[in-house]
């Protein structure tokens, strides 16, 4: 072997080292979900009764990561519907379907204003204006025994849209 095979070795040897060090854990974090979903389990936000109108919600979000640290403190807004059947409440997720920024209740106008880039939802979380596309993300909830349960879900993203 020549010295410019050994350095083409060398240089070929380094480079899939360097692929290999950065393409793991993308490929883990792509694949992550598929290994290990989130248990089909509902989170306690509060006694039904006590949401009026839109409130915040601050939860931590069951994480399959236990390296999820901080990521794992959400928030969620519950409105609560005329409707006291089964459309009661609508619940959703406080990021934007925008960039992910937390949207802001008005009330005196009656929607959902993100700070980052102006986008606005309407109160049933439809876009009423600016980048994003879709709907606020709405999350699947039931009341039992006269507690407001939240589904788990991960963090969304535009990969994960859920139909409203
Ligand atoms: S992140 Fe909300 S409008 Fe861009």
């Amino acid at each position: 072997m020549d010295r410019r095979e050994f350095l083409s070795r060398i240089t070929l040897g380094l480079s899939a080292l360097i692929a290999a060090l950065v393409g793991l854990p993308i490929i883990g974090y792509l694949l992550a979900p598929l290994v290990q979903p989130l248990p089909d389990q509902y989170i306690d936000v509060g006694a039904a009764d006590s949401f009026h109108d839109t409130t915040l919600v601050k939860f931590r979000d069951p994480s399959p990561l236990p390296w999820a640290g901080q990521l794992a403190d959400s928030a969620l807004w519950v409105r609560r519907r005329a409707d006291s059947g089964a459309q009661m409440f609508q619940v959703f997720s406080v990021h934007c379907t925008h960039l992910g920024c937390p949207v802001n209740w008005r009330p005196a106008a009656g929607i959902f204003l993100c700070p980052c880039h102006g986008g606005v939802f309407y109160a049933d979380g439809r876009v009423a204006g600016g980048p994003p596309e879709r709907p606020l993300f709405e999350r699947d909830w039931r009341v039992e025994g006269g507690r407001l349960m939240v589904r788990a879900e991960p963090l969304p993203t535009i990969q994960t849209p859920k139909a409203t």
